[in-house]
């Protein structure tokens, strides 16, 4: 029996027992069987949870890109690993085997040791989902310096606080963007974030849509005639299995976004472990994921996880609806496409429009489905399964976070029979437990609480950036012992889990990890603006939109009022980007308060589905009187 292929629901079981009463043994010999190591480790695991520290398979030697590239050097050679399909629909899409993108990351690598970038140095990744995101992300990797891809839709601000956060003195980027019908200017957008970060002393930059662009002399320099002249040999760096391997940053829940630090060796073994069972990849197969790299899953599950394993995975530049809502059925048709892992906020957008977008297409390449980043409503669910899937290829319905590095709760595909709603069971090595809010551990079948994990897995982020004791009051010191999610769950009579959503004050939308103190202090930010709450309501397509309650510094007309609410969301496009910008707007005379001061988000939530009813108890607020006037100023 070969633990690295699980085949079956009860193999299943007997490996998740052997990996959770004998960790040790149980991940050790995975990564010494399926990985190459200049050095295997000391210790499998050493971990503290209260400290907090963990580090897995210390004192072992490895270079990532080894495993992901050189390896498939002998075999897979002339197998597509990465395929390229351009936003455009005519523009040719783009094989690019083993061995060009060895070539084309040594090349990069190189290029960045001649900009005299050193293992443990911090790159800044601003690029669109074209392949050299991927290639320079691994040429990072490559030299063992750390890389830190920040999404291209993010403003300048957004951009500028990533790249100071880590200290990063070389951004790669490119003059714009292809999204849809729009064009993204992405080095003006740097250009405008290098304002504040005095830093940056090199910006390297590759041509994508052949915009004009400002080209500053001795920062600024063209990608492509140093990538010509670069030598495509670069031997890898060799790394320590607990050296960082990336930073990422995810919202929180003050204004400074956290930069997750995820280090080298565990999470490389744990993505590719994932990504062979849960989408039960086969040697021929065509896999893409929707996601961009710009956020974990596209790390974890367009480059690292599918790449040690010697797949082909798809990369698409641009959007769902363009040239129309066909767009990704059309690709699945025309690349024969076998595992598809996308967003249920993709699906649902897809769902409501003309059916014939989807049965046009030849889809029967198709095996297994997957989604991830909020819960999939049920009637999206079996959208999925009706009209993509045919009823034949199964849903994985994967549960995970920046945090964890990879898929934690998740079916196994032709294993664990599905549940529309429910992530499942835990993947191998996984020790889920839901506490009430007292911290007591709930036990049994048919239970709620609050999702921790009890047990370290390979891929956890060891870390924030700069910031180990914001790491250790976020994820561990609600229930001292364990790792705290922030999402609420419940366990079924089967002992399947359900997430049933956050639980703290991060408010997932259209799939993105959205805090609410970021958007309330970009608010906060305009000169007539006194404060500001922000709440998430149901979206039909989004899963949640914004509902921003605003108290205004002084009185405003109707007309100003309208104005204003343009002028804020401006503003957070700017600080955040678009994807933060409210749907609704109220403009209130207080926000209600507890003795303490916090704000009852509680009391806005229920306001902006009109549950006025279920308010409870509002008499011991600071204040409140204001709450009737919410009420009737609801929009
Ligand atoms: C949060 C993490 C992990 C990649 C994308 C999001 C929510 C994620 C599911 C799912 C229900 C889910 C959780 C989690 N989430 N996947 N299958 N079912 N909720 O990463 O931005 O770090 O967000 O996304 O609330 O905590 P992220």
């Amino acid at each position: 029996m070969n633990p690295y292929q699980i085949e079956s629901l009860e193999q299943y079981f007997q490996v998740y027992n052997e990996s959770v009463q004998n960790p040790e043994q149980f991940w050790g010999q995975l990564a010494r069987d399926n990985f190459q190591w200049h050095k295997t480790w000391d210790r499998v695991l050493d971990w503290d949870f209260h400290k907090p520290e963990v580090k897995w398979f210390d004192g072992a030697q490895l270079n990532i890109t080894e495993n992901c590239i050189d390896r498939h050097l002998k075999n897979r050679a002339h197998k597509t690993a990465i395929l390229f399909e351009p936003n455009n629909p005519k523009e040719p899409a783009q094989h690019i085997t083993y061995k060009q993108l060895s070539e084309k990351v040594n090349r990069m690598a190189n290029v960045l040791k001649e900009q005299n970038v050193q293992k443990g140095d911090r790159v800044c990744i601003y690029m669109p989902m074209i392949p050299e995101l991927a290639v320079a992300v691994l040429a990072c990797a490559r030299i063992g310096a750390v890389h830190s891809v920040v999404f291209g839709g993010f403003s300048a601000t957004a951009l500028a606080t990533r790249i100071n956060d880590c200290d990063c003195k070389i951004v790669l980027t490119a003059d714009g963007g292809f999204r849809g019908s729009k064009t993204i200017s992405l080095k003006a957008i740097v250009d405008e974030a290098l304002h504040d970060c005095p830093g940056v002393r090199k910006v390297l930059v590759c041509k994508r849509t052949q915009e004009q662009v400002v080209m500053q002399a001795g920062r600024d320099a063209w990608l492509e005639p140093l990538l010509e002249a670069a030598n495509s040999d670069c031997p890898a760096t060799i790394m320590e299995a607990e050296d960082p391997l990336f930073i990422l940053y995810t919202s929180g829940s003050t204004g400074q976004p956290k930069g997750m630090v995820h280090s080298t060796a565990g999470y490389m073994v744990y993505t590719a472990y994932t990504f062979k069972n849960i989408f039960q990849y086969k040697e021929e197969d065509v896999y893409w994921c929707t996601a961009d790299i710009g956020w974990i899953t596209g790390h974890s599950y367009i480059v690292y996880g599918p790449l040690a394993n010697g797949a082909t995975t798809v990369m698409f530049e641009g959007v769902p609806s363009y040239p129309d809502f066909g767009r990704f059925w059309e690709i699945v048709e025309k690349h024969k496409v076998n595992q598809f892992y996308t967003a249920p906020t993709a699906i649902r957008a897809l769902a409501k429009e003309k059916l014939e977008y989807v049965t046009k297409y030849d889809l029967s390449s198709l095996k297994v489905l997957g989604t991830v980043g909020e819960p999939i409503n049920e009637e999206a669910w079996h959208w999925y399964d009706t009209h993509v899937g045919k009823h034949k290829s199964p849903i994985v319905d994967t549960w995970w976070q920046t945090e964890t590095g990879g898929i934690m709760i998740s079916p196994i595909p032709y294993c664990t029979p599905t549940t529309p709603t429910f992530a499942t069971l835990p993947f191998i090595g996984i020790q889920p437990a839901l506490r009430d809010a007292e911290g007591q551990e709930v036990f049994g079948k048919n239970v709620q609480g609050r999702l921790c994990i009890k047990f370290p897995w390979p891929s956890i982020a060891r870390t924030i950036w700069g910031n180990h004791e914001r790491y250790r009051e976020t994820y561990f010191s609600t229930f001292p012992g364990n790792y705290f999610t922030g999402d609420g769950a419940l366990r079924d009579s089967v002992g399947y889990y359900r997430i049933t959503g956050r639980v703290d004050d991060v408010i997932i939308v259209s799939g993105h990890n959205l805090g609410t103190a970021p958007i309330e202090d970009a608010i906060n930010e305009h000169p007539k603006v006194a404060e500001s709450a922000i709440v998430g309501f149901p979206h039909d397509i989004k899963g949640n939109a914004l509902y921003g309650f605003i108290i205004l510094k002084e009185q405003a007309s109707a007309e100003e009022q309208k104005a204003l609410k343009a002028e804020i969301n401006q503003q957070i496009a700017l600080q955040i980007g678009p994807i933060a910008k409210l749907d609704k707007m109220q403009f209130v005379i207080g926000l209600p308060k507890t003795r303490s001061g916090k704000i009852m988000r509680r009391i806005l939530r229920k306001i902006t589905v009109g549950a006025t009813d279920e308010l409870g108890d509002t008499s011991t607020l600071l204040n409140p009187e204001v709450v009737d006037s919410i009420i009737e100023g609801a929009v």
